[in-house]
């Protein structure tokens, strides 16, 4: 028998349905509310609202699991490539040999950039925050390539082609922001090396592939690859309802990550750190500052609002800060900063009553900064990794005949109405 929901409102009764996922997620089905009763449900930030179903990312807040297409990260983190990740989350499977080398040659064939691009590129005044120029970029590609396919095949190559140019652009965007050359990709490369070669390979001093620092970004770009519905891939979601083309989507999707409490909190983290460092390297000040609810200031890099536990990708940064400072041989004084930070507010009252625990952003600038990341590019790190979770979600979403225009609806608290008052007579 079919699960419903009772809801009593001014003594009429509405039986709702109840829907179950594979892993025992529950939802009441609304979908007819405000047909049948005329109310709609109130839910600031879209906290308890699934917006679709989905099988590509599982989460579970309290437990601290994230799995792709049912596949834990801390596997793939320990065994794959971000390449068949992103194969895995766009595909639904992983591929075959035979299959894995077809996309990686797909990926390479697609790497270039419009030479036109380049003027684009050359117009953005210094300085330019590298997540506006990509979400310029990327929105511009829909010049470029206008054909939006409908041939499966065709399709694959627009995802190969976003995944491909995304990260060349990106490097692009480095290189003209220091006026410095800009390095092609290269065709005998893998997706991750290419990427640190173009972004820092030069005519004076070659770059040096180190394997450690490739396994490094590895790492780093799988643990971004998906987190099913956060704010950016509702952003993406949002555009794909509208039949928005993917280029907008990603574009929007990019957009949205760039904020401080969503990918930006990378960039933020570490800026975070470095002022603990400035000050003296006392976290508790800013630990203070972040209780006062007077003052706006955050931890960065803590909390979220799915997990009520540590983070699992957080878990594995954490790790690989220590991995990657050891195979490089360095010390970074802001690693020590982050622990030290992180063992006072785990103790602290505060922190343990609102389940404020390191999030990925919390450790993943320490790593970026290893492998000689700047830190304005951070966030587009995490757009680059992201990239194959928002095609996945766009591609759900174009395929799932219950997805629906977004358009929420909202509690109306304005004047009621009242009549225009010629510009004379108004006092
Ligand atoms: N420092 C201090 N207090 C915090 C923090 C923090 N980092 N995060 C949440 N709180 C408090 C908040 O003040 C509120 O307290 P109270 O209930 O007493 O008023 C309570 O916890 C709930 O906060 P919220 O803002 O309602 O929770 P949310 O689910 O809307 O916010 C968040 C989630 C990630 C925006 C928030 O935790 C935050 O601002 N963190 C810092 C920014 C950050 O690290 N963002 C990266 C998120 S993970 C990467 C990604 O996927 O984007």
């Amino acid at each position: 028998m079919k699960k419903t929901a009772t809801l009593t409102i001014d003594g009429n009764t509405y039986e709702l349905p109840v829907l179950e996922g594979t892993e025992g997620d529950k939802a009441i089905d609304i979908r007819k509310l405000r047909a049948e009763s005329g109310y709609i449900t109130y839910d600031p930030g879209f906290a308890n609202t699934g917006v679709c179903k989905s099988s590509i990312t599982f989460m579970d807040g309290e437990k601290g699991i994230l799995r792709y297409r049912g596949i834990p990260v801390e596997e793939l983190a320990e065994n794959s490539t971000f390449v068949e990740t992103s194969f895995l989350l766009i595909n639904g499977r992983l591929p075959t040999r035979k299959e894995l080398n077809r996309f990686s040659v797909m990926l390479n064939d697609h790497s270039m950039v419009h030479e036109d691009m380049r003027h684009f590129f050359e117009s953005f005044p210094r300085g330019a925050h590298p997540m506006g120029i990509l979400s310029s970029m990327v929105n511009a590609l829909r010049a470029f390539y206008p054909e939006l396919p409908e041939e499966e095949e065709e399709i694959n190559v627009t995802f190969a082609r976003l995944l491909s140019k995304v990260r060349t652009m990106a490097a692009m965007s480095y290189k003209i922001s220091r006026g410095h050359a800009v390095v092609y990709p290269r065709y005998d490369l893998t997706y991750c090396a290419n990427f640190l070669n173009m972004m820092f390979d030069s005519p004076v001093r070659p770059y040096v592939i180190d394997p450690d620092v490739v396994r490094a970004l590895e790492v780093f770009w799988i643990l971004h690859a998906d987190h099913e519905q956060n704010s950016s891939t509702a952003a993406v979601r949002l555009v794909g309802s509208v039949r928005g083309n993917i280029y907008a989507a990603v574009s929007a999707g990019i957009c949205a990550l760039w904020g401080r409490l969503h990918g930006g909190a990378n960039q933020a983290v570490i800026e975070m750190l470095q002022q603990i460092h400035d000050s003296g390297g006392d976290p508790m000040p800013f630990i203070e500052r972040a209780k006062d609810k007077s003052d706006p200031f955050r931890l960065m890099g803590f909390g979220h609002r799915v997990y009520k536990t540590y983070d699992p990708r957080a878990k594995i940064m954490k790790r690989m800060c220590d991995t990657i400072l050891s195979k490089l041989n360095r010390k970074d004084p802001l690693l020590d900063i982050a622990k030290k930070l992180e063992e006072v507010a785990l103790k602290d009252p505060y922190f343990i009553d609102h389940n404020l625990y390191p999030n990925v952003d919390f450790y993943s600038g320490i790593v970026l900064r290893a492998i000689g990341i700047p830190v304005n590019m951070f966030t587009v790190m995490f757009a680059i990794g992201r990239l194959p979770g928002w095609i996945s979600q766009f591609r759900e979403g174009q395929h799932d005949p219950e997805q629906r225009l977004f358009r929420p609806r909202q509690l109306y608290v304005g004047d009621q109405v009242r009549h225009y008052v010629p510009i004379d007579e108004r006092g």
